[in-house]
């Protein structure tokens, strides 16, 4: 089979045929989750590399929204994002850390959900030194995110608007920016194949890992 994903790990570029499908253990789906979040990583372009993310809102109801993945870290079972410190969804994980990631791969047809746990952190030197000089203008916005306007606008103050602005001026947006540290509780891996589909889930324990098949 075609594979993707880099160095270590990798990804089918297809859907799983027969016998492929018929082979796969828990072990292997286990493999494919991390091949997912390793290519989702690596690959800019990937459409794993944008996830969505699950929260719970005030009243009590879903928000869903799409969030680039920033770091992953296998062994830890953390993930990174970064987000405005001003934003609707920071509001929600402060009030209810529990959330879910989901991740699509169109070329092979998985499906890999997370369950977990958020930790926020507000200025965050080391993730604030990793974001590229496009990402931290972001944080420069003048109003909250989701701020209404009049008309259509960037939120960006006019000096910086269409430029990359000195690292200097970038620096003033720091203190918005907020590095969403995102540990593992459970996964749920679904495999689809014109074969008959695959689903395992599992469970990171303190007592170890707990993975079982499930009906997809
Ligand atoms: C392709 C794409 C990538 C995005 N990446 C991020 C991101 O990494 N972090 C973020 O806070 N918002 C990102 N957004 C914007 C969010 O989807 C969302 O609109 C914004 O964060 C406000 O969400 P909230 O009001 O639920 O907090 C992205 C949007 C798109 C379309």
């Amino acid at each position: 089979m075609d594979e993707r994903g880099g160095t270590g790990l990798a990804l089918p570029a297809a859907p799983l045929e027969d016998a492929e499908l018929r082979a796969l253990t828990l072990e292997g789906m286990a493999a494919l989750a991390a091949a997912m979040l390793r290519l989702g990583l690596e690959n800019p372009s990937a459409p794993l590399r944008k996830p969505a993310l699950a929260t719970v809102n005030a009243a009590g109801g879903p928000a869903v929204r799409t969030v680039i993945l920033r770091s992953v870290d296998l062994a830890a079972r953390r993930l990174g994002l970064f987000t405005d410190v001003r934003s609707r969804k920071v509001a929600e994980l402060r009030a209810e850390p529990r959330a879910e990631l989901m991740f699509y791969d169109p070329a092979c047809d998985m499906q890999l959900r997370l369950a977990g746990r958020v930790e926020i952190r507000v200025g965050d030197e080391a993730a604030w030194a990793s974001a590229a000089p496009a990402s931290r203008r972001a944080y420069l916005v003048t109003a909250p995110p989701g701020t209404p306007s009049p008309e259509p606008v960037s939120g960006l103050p006019a000096d910086v608007a269409g430029i990359i602005p000195s690292i200097e001026r970038m620096e003033e947006g720091r203190a918005n920016f907020a590095y969403i540290e995102f540990s593992i509780a459970e996964a749920d891996i679904v495999v689809l194949s014109r074969a008959g589909h695959r689903r395992a889930r599992i469970r990171y324990e303190a007592d170890g890992e707990h993975a079982e098949w499930l009906v997809p």
